[in-house]
């Protein structure tokens, strides 16, 4: 029989409704996203559920206040309380990574990329960093913030089977080249950078190094992936969101201070960068979330990490079982919570995602090496994050794995949903976090309106 498909979005309200009609518009549209959600198996790699107790932090007063500046020297009156949150949360997350400095101002994990870069380059310096077809963030590159602080970017070689950097080949392009900035971090990450050696080469040449892990930051902080403060990078940048099951928002570590090669000091540059830089406000209520999950990571992210990278090893061997073109087969798919697959052979990967998503599978499309099109690429991306939020452990994984197969070879949409949902009813409370009665997609309490 199967289930039937998620209902079509009802048409806009109309220009001479009533302005309360565009309010019964969204909650409905609203209620609509949480039952799909409800009902879908999550697999987008940089999603993830925030606890419930972060959660609560949204709805607090900070949402309406301004904090511009640092605790202590604001240009506004009224942070007397919220100036020891500030400080408590940096305390937390350099606790956390171990980093002799942090900055939790960022509202994005590209507001941080951003502020990065201005704090450590100026126009006309070499940037390097791996490609885009090779997994890399569009703020690396020439149209996005690499391009907007008028850098010259360069990529490095790299090895397709794994998309990761040609360490070999990287380390003479930066002897010959003489980068001011090598960045690292990718959008598909799914083996560790060989830090050393690009560190050595980096600091033969005086360039800065910045470590993007807006992906990896989770299993960083839950020690499973690798140390980039401890390994030496200057400065590491990320989202707090993906593998760290934050608030939206995003971070700057960086290691002991010292002057750069554009003559500014390195603790200095990062908070004059981020304001008055780049942000204003700095979303203050995501601030105090933020601290909810940093000391909930302190108890649980070892766990959460692990099970995020066996989760992602299990769906990985399943889905090669079935016949589907994993990356990496060789080296175990990944180390990390994101497999890459080569659909070309089931329509490419803007077809089979649309699919997946109309079967209650939620992934994304993604570029493949040698692909020119982000719009038409052959391969997905599949994330173990949000599902081993869920609870989802190596055993669901062959059920996940048969979903996806069923979907992509075109089985019948309305049985792939109706299994989808049955297994997703079986997985409704956030794990890896302090519990509350609250469901993982429970909708919000609308106030009624007469
Ligand atoms: C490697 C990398 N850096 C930066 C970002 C940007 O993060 P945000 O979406 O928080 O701006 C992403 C987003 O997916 C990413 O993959």
């Amino acid at each position: 029989m199967g289930d039937v498909p998620f209902p079509e979005p009802p048409a806009f309200p109309p220009s001479n409704a009533e302005p309360s009609a565009s309010l019964h518009w969204l909650q409905n549209q609203v209620m609509q996203h949480h039952r799909r959600f409800e009902k879908s198996i999550p697999l987008i790699a940089s999603e993830n559920l925030v606890s419930p107790r972060a959660a609560e932090m949204f709805c607090s007063d900070l949402h309406n206040r301004y904090a511009e500046g640092l605790p202590g020297s604001r240009y506004y009156e009224g942070n007397a309380d919220y100036d020891p949150i500030e400080t408590h949360v940096e305390d937390l997350a350099k606790r956390l990574f171990k980093s002799p400095f942090a900055d939790v101002r960022p509202v994005s994990g590209t507001s941080a990329n951003i502020s990065a870069l201005f704090a450590i380059s100026k126009p006309g310096d070499v940037f390097m960093a791996p490609e885009l077809a090779a997994g890399a963030h569009i703020s690396t590159q020439r149209f996005g913030a690499a391009g907007l602080r008028g850098l010259q970017t360069m990529t490095y070689p790299s090895i397709p089977e794994t998309m990761s950097i040609d360490t070999q080949l990287a380390v003479e392009m930066i002897g010959r080249e003489k980068p001011n900035v090598c960045y690292v971090g990718q959008s598909v990450f799914l083996f560790p950078v060989e830090l050393d050696s690009i560190i050595e080469a980096a600091r033969e040449v005086n360039a800065t190094i910045m470590y993007d892990a807006a992906h990896v930051l989770g299993l960083i902080g839950g020690g499973c992936f690798q140390d980039p403060i401890g390994d030496g990078v200057d400065l590491l940048c990320a989202s707090t969101h993906k593998t760290f099951a934050g608030p939206q928002h995003g971070i700057i570590l960086a290691n002991e201070d010292r002057e750069l090669n554009n003559g500014k000091r390195l603790h200095r540059a990062i908070r004059s960068s981020v304001f008055p830089g780049v942000h204003s406000n700095h979303h203050l209520h995501n601030v105090a979330a933020l601290g909810v999950s940093l000391a909930e990571a302190q108890e649980f992210q070892v766990d959460y990490a692990k099970q995020m990278i066996s989760n992602a090893k299990a769906l990985g061997e399943s889905l090669w079982n079935r016949g589907m073109k994993v990356f990496a087969a060789d080296q175990g798919f990944t180390e990390s919570h994101t497999l890459l697959v080569d659909v070309s052979g089931f329509g490419g990967g803007a077809e089979v995602s649309l699919r997946a998503e109309s079967c209650g599978l939620v992934m994304n499309k993604n570029m493949l090496p040698g692909d020119t099109s982000a719009i038409n690429p052959s391969g997905i991306r599949i994330g173990s994050p949000e599902m081993t939020r869920l609870g989802m452990k190596e055993d669901e994984m062959d059920e996940v794995a048969e979903l996806i197969h069923l979907s992509a070879v075109g089985e019948s949409d309305s049985e792939v949903r109706q299994r989808a949902r049955i297994l997703k009813e079986q997985f409704n409370r956030i794990h890896y976090c302090w519990p509350t009665e609250s469901s993982a997609y429970d909708a919000p309490k609308f106030s009624p309106f007469n």
